[in-house]
Order: C-alpha cells, then sequence, then structure tokens
C-alpha cells in the first residue's frame, strides 16, 4: 500500500515528540519510507492533559481497544513505559498483525525473550532503536554495521539522568535532590527516577546491548550494578583535584573468553572524551577486532533526540527493513548457524 497507518500508545514526553515529527514532517518521512507514514491514533490515559501538539480531530483516545482492533493500524508504537499492561499490549498487538517500535528498555530487558519469541511465531517485527542511548544509533551499529566484528568490549554513559546530576553537580555546584527534580522537569529521567539513580536503567540497557554484542543472555538483575544515588558531592571534588571525573559507566569486556559486566561509578581522566560527556549526552566505546575503537556520542535522554530514533525506525519497519531481524536474534540466542567462512 502507499500509506503505513501508525498508532502511538503513550503520549508523554516521547510519544508527543514522535507525534511531532510524524506530524510537521511528513515529507521527510515519506521521502525515506517511499510513502506516507500516517498517524492515526494517539493513545493516552488522561485526555484532558495539554499535549503541546494540535493533534487532528479524532486522533487522540484514552481507548487500547481502538488501536488494537482497528485493522487498518500497521504499526503500534509502544511509548507507554512499564512492563504492565505494556508486555500485555505488545502481545495483543502482535496477535492483531502490528509491527512494534518500542523505546522501553525495562520491558525488554526484562520479558524480550517472550516478545521476541512471540514475535517470530506471529512473523512481526520490534525495533527499538530508541531504548539505548535514546538518539545515538547504537543498537543499528552493534547490530549491523560492526557486525563483521568480533566485539571486544563496550563501555558507556547510557543514563541521561545519572549523566546530566552528575554533571550539574560537578560543574555548577547543584544539590542532589534539586537536579534530580530538574532531569524530571526536562523529561529526561523515568517515571520512578529511582530506577536512573540506583543504576537499574543502565544495567537494563547494558543487557540488550550484551545479547547484541556478545550473544549473551543477560539478565540484568545479575549485573554488578551501584548508581550515583549513593555520592558523596566531596567525592566529585576529590576526583578533580586528582585529576578525574566520576562517570556512571556501564562495562562490558571479554575477558579470556568470559563476559565481565559492570554499572558502577568510575574515575575517568580529565581530558578523555568519556569525561567530557555533559547533561543528558550518552557515550558509548566499542572495540571490535577488526575496527578497532569506535566512539559514538550524542544526547542519550529527551524529548527529539528519542523521537528521531523511534521514527527512524518507524521508517524502517514501513518498509520492512528493521535493523534486528528475528534472525539476527535466533543467531544470538540459539544455536549458530553452519559456518560458511572460507577460512576457520
Ligand atoms: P511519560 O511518562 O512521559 O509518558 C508515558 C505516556 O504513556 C503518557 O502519555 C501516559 O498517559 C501514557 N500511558 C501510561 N500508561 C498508560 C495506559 N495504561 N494506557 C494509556 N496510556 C498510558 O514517559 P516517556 O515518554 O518519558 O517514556 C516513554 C517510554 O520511552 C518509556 O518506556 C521510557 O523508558 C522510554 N524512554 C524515554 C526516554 C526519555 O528521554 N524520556 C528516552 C528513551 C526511552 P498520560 O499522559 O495520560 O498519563
Ligand atoms: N531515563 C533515561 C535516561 C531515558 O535518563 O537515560 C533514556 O533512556
Amino acid at each position: 500500500s502507499d500509506r503505513t497507518n501508525v498508532a502511538i500508545i503513550g503520549m508523554g514526553t516521547v510519544g508527543a515528540g514522535v507525534a511531532r515529527l510524524l506530524i510537521d514532517h511528513g515529507d521527510r518521512t515519506a521521502r525515506h519510507a517511499g510513502k506516507t507514514i500516517w498517524l492515526s491514533k494517539a493513545v493516552v490515559r488522561d485526555l484532558s492533559k495539554p499535549r503541546g501538539i494540535d493533534l487532528p480531530e479524532g486522533v487522540l483516545t484514552d481507548s487500547i481497544d481502538d488501536v488494537l482492533n482497528d485493522p487498518e493500524i500497521d504499526v503500534v508504537i509502544q511509548l507507554m513505559g512499564g512492563l504492565s499492561p505494556a508486555r500485555e499490549v505488545m502481545l495483543r498487538a502482535m496477535e492483531a498483525g502490528k509491527d512494534i517500535v518500542t523505546a522501553n528498555k525495562a520491558l525488554l530487558a526484562e520479558h524480550g525473550a517472550e516478545l521476541f519469541t512471540r514475535a517470530r511465531e506471529l512473523g512481526r517485527s520490534i525495533a527499538f532503536e530508541a531504548a539505548v542511548a535514546g538518539g545515538i544509533p547504537i543498537i543499528a551499529n552493534i547490530s549491523q554495521c560492526l557486525s563483521a566484528n568480533q566485539i571486544e568490549s563496550l563501555e558507556g554513559i547510557l543514563n541521561g539522568t545519572s549523566n546530566f546530576i552528575v554533571s550539574q553537580m560537578d560543574e555548577k555546584g547543584a544539590g542532589y535532590e534539586e537536579t534530580v527534580k530538574r532531569a524530571q522537569e526536562l523529561g529526561y529521567a523515568e517515571a520512578d527516577p529511582a530506577m536512573d539513580v540506583d543504576g537499574t536503567d543502565a544495567a537494563q540497557k547494558l543487557a540488550i546491548l550484551s545479547h547484541l554484542a556478545f550473544g549473551a543472555t543477560v539478565d540484568w538483575r545479575d549485573i554488578p550494578r551501584q548508581g550515583i544515588d549513593g555520592l558523596d558531592p566531596a567525592d566529585l571534588v576529590y576526583a578533580r583535584q586528582l585529576g578525574y571525573r566520576i562517570k556512571l559507566l556501564a562495562t562490558a569486556r571479554l575477558v579470556d573468553g568470559e563476559l565481565e559486566l559492570s554499572v558502577a561509578p568510575t574515575l575517568v581522566a580529565i581530558g578523555t572524551p568519556m569525561a567530557e560527556v555533559r547533561d543528558a549526552f550518552n557515550a558509548i566505546r566499542v572495540v571490535g577486532d577488526a575496527v578497532g575503537p569506535v566512539f559514538y556520542h550524542g544526547l542519550g535522554a529527551g524529548q527529539m533526540p528519542t523521537a528521531s530514533a523511534v521514527v527512524a525506525d518507524v521508517i524502517d519497519t514501513a518498509v520492512g527493513r528493521t535493523p534486528i531481524t528475528f534472525e539476527t536474534l535466533e543467531y544470538f540466542s540459539a544455536e549458530r548457524p553452519p559456518r560458511t567462512a572460507q577460512r576457520d
């Protein structure tokens, strides 16, 4: 068809940004998809809340069933956050024949195996570029652009809220509580910001990246983790005096064939690229055996950077080229396919 109909479930920070791109920049999406991408429905809980965007008549609804029961809707953009009912909504949407785009890393880290298995059974796709590092295209890079490599290590700043808080405390002498509140106002934080500051969000993202980069099935709860919630502001000052900044680093490294994982506040030498990552920016340094080190830097949280990744996934889904194919995931999670290398 010359038109792909999409619905957004969850019109909060990210959903409203996605709606803005789809409505205000239909020319871009049409150019890249080769067809119109049409926002048919946008689901919220509270119809009376202002959304900061002019939606066409009849688009906004508080009924998820309006989406799930509409056979004309091809793609569901799941941006409601949380595990339930997000999981059930995704399963029902796929059963109703819809492909999924989501930014919900908590859900994928918790129920990814079930959701991808079901997607495979139903012949549906789940795209999730926005689930890790917001606007940085790290999922596509690890699973596609670097696929000729054995990834040896990856380390990064994967939680924008924590980096924002630590940067503001370090550089502006801001207080912890006021900075958490500011991160919430700016739309960086999770609905429960404890997930950001205690290292949970970074561990969930690291589990997803480890799956793609190393073929490891990792339960995020097994990753040793410490957040920035216990950081003493004096530590930031002492670190600076010694020539370091403290960053919440998520690390995955192959050591003698074993994968070592951690999330922890870490001393990073001032002047290195990782130490200069400020505010809600994220960064990831990946080392591959062929490419060597590659460094990615960009906004890891916030409305439009995240919407940028979501809408790119929507375009890919509309033309049937989602970066993560079932085959890729199966390759990682099940027995490896037969070797076809010219030389082993
Ligand atoms: P918000 O809390 O701002 O928005 C959530 C939206 O979902 C709200 O519009 C809410 O409706 C709606 N919603 C929640 N539950 C239901 C329900 N049961 N039925 C219908 N609608 C519901 O979240 P964000 O936009 O910040 O995040 C969305 C997702 O994207 C999350 O999974 C988050 O982890 C992820 N993410 C967020 C990033 C960010 O920078 N904010 C970056 C990357 C990923 P209502 O407004 O009426 O309450
Ligand atoms: N709360 C998350 C963060 C949003 O601060 O990084 C992006 O995933």
